[in-house]
């Protein structure tokens, strides 16, 4: 994989993936130009990129027509703008098709006419798929997603494959499972379980669980999923438009949010699924990664017990930029 030199966008480059990608890419000696409209609701925050060449334009991607010059004869797209909250979209599903659709749309009709034939990978997810029909999922099982994120997720992933198809731009789509690790937003609402532990973790206070506990996920590391991406565009033309990103083991959230917990030195406390949650639950996911795996040579390299530790040392050094100011005044010493 060689960046150095390489001009690359990274959309939703203030947020988590899409930071770590950007550092990632800095750090090879790529020229990072990041496109993040720092929308309230998503993970934005400027201490992702802490220290990181890059440059910044903060704007809407549906805005890319107004910044052409810019965005003239990139190669390689990372595309990862997006609202990844299912319970936001099902409050408010006409934000979600604007931030997820309508924007992507605007976005890549923008795009092809200043960087035709760019590289593009998409981050979709898992959500796509709805409740499992068979574990572990492969990419042949059918799209039946059960919030209106993974339907809007779904339709900007249809756009890439579009696209690709009709020659206008060489996209790959990777349908991520929960990722996790530093630069994760932990003071957003409603953006996943394991920012909820983590944040409980730092704190001291007890993580919760809904329900028992015992439906899996296969939560997979950031480094790991920056891996990917950066393998998947460095080469061109792939067989396959959708390939998965699992994590290294399907791991029931009891002991998942056991092991956050041990890390943290805090409590465990189980209670009912809170309102809104039950309805958008997909019981147990696990992914089979088989497919990237053959198809560019890639797999996990981090266990969850690593990981945990990994992003716990992360935030421990850095609460002030991640936790709100009540919060963070509770860890200094
Ligand atoms: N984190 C996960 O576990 C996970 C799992 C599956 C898929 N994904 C997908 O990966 C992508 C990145 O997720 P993340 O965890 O980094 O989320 P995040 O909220 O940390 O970052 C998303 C970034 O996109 C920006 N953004 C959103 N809509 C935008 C728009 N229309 N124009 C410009 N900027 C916009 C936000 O300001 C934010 O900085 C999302 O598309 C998400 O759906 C994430």
């Amino acid at each position: 994989m060689n960046y150095e030199g390489k001009r690359i966008l990274v959309t939703g480059g203030l947020g988590f993936i899409g930071s770590s990608i950007a550092v990632r890419l800095a750090a090879m000696g790529a020229k990072v130009l990041v496109l993040d409209s720092a929308i309230r609701g998503c993970g934005a925050n400027a201490r992702n990129l802490a220290g990181a060449e890059v440059e910044i334009i903060e704007d809407d991607i549906a805005n890319a027509g107004n910044h052409a010059r810019v965005l003239s004869g990139i190669p390689v797209v990372f595309n990862m703008a997006g609202e990844i909250s299912h319970i936001n979209s099902m409050r408010n599903p006409l934000r979600d098709l604007e931030l997820n659709t309508t924007a992507q749309l605007r976005f890549l009709l923008a795009l092809r006419e200043v960087s035709p034939g760019a590289r593009v990978i998409y981050a979709s997810t898992r959500q796509v798929y709805g409740v499992p029909q068979f574990l572990p999922i492969t990419e042949a099982h059918h799209v039946n997603p059960i919030d209106f994120n993974g339907v809007h997720k779904n339709a900007a992933a249809s756009y890439h494959r579009l696209f690709s198809e009709s020659g206008d731009f060489d996209a790959t789509v990777l349908r991520f499972t929960n990722v996790y690790g530093p630069r994760m937003a932990l003071n957003v609402p409603e953006q996943g379980v394991l920012g909820h532990f983590f944040r409980r973790a730092l704190l001291g206070d007890p993580i919760e669980i809904f329900g028992d506990g015992k439906q899996t996920r296969d939560p997979v590391y950031i480094d790991d999923v920056v891996d990917a991406c950066l393998r998947c565009a460095a080469r061109e033309k792939l067989p396959h438009i959708y390939m998965n990103v699992g994590g290294p083991a399907a791991i029931p959230l009891a002991e998942m949010a056991a092991t956050v917990a041990a890390a943290g030195g805090c409590p465990l406390r189980y209670r009912e699924f809170p309102e809104g949650h039950k309805s958008i639950d997909i019981g147990s996911y696990s992914t089979d990664s088989t497919r990237i795996g053959e198809t560019i040579g890639w797999s996990t390299n981090t266990s969850f017990v690593d990981g945990v530790a990994n992003t716990l040392a992360y935030y421990r050094a850095e609460f002030e930029h991640y936790l709100d100011a009540p919060d963070a005044a509770r860890l200094r010493p």
